[in-house]
């Protein structure tokens, strides 16, 4: 399968890119500090599937993930709904800056591709 490499530099603080894999949409936000330390504070018990950010994660300031709403496959919208993160207009789910669902009818967290760092060159490949 064909993968995708990405320019992290090109990403500012902040902002949220989205980018085509294997005919999906791909989600890659670099956060920043508050963000990272609102993910990781949360507390577990109260989420719906619980995962911890750093399960999540493999360098806090980027969260990589699919596009592609648990519920019935909408794309969500970045910066939106009660969290934070994302929220799906389809039916209205809310997922959290970790990309946790936090509520609304999605069963599941938006789902984290495999994907890898080059730090010599500065890069997400996915
Ligand atoms: Fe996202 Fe239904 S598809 S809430």
């Amino acid at each position: 399968m064909a993968k995708v490499e990405l320019e992290l530099a090109a990403i500012p603080e902040g902002k949220n890119v989205i980018i085509k894999w294997r005919g999906k949409p791909v989600f890659i936000r670099h956060r920043t500090p508050d963000e990272i330390a609102e993910a990781r504070s949360t507390d577990l018990k109260g989420l719906r599937d619980p995962e911890s950010d750093e399960a999540r994660t493999k360098k806090p300031e980027w969260l990589v993930m699919l596009g592609v709403c648990t519920h019935l496959g909408c794309v969500p919208i970045g910066e939106a709904g009660d969290y934070g993160g994302w929220f799906c207009p389809c039916h209205g789910s809310h997922y959290d800056i970790s990309g946790r669902i936090r509520k609304g009818p999605a069963p599941l967290n938006l789902e984290v591709p495999q994907y890898d760092f080059n730090d010599a060159e500065g890069k997400l490949i996915i």
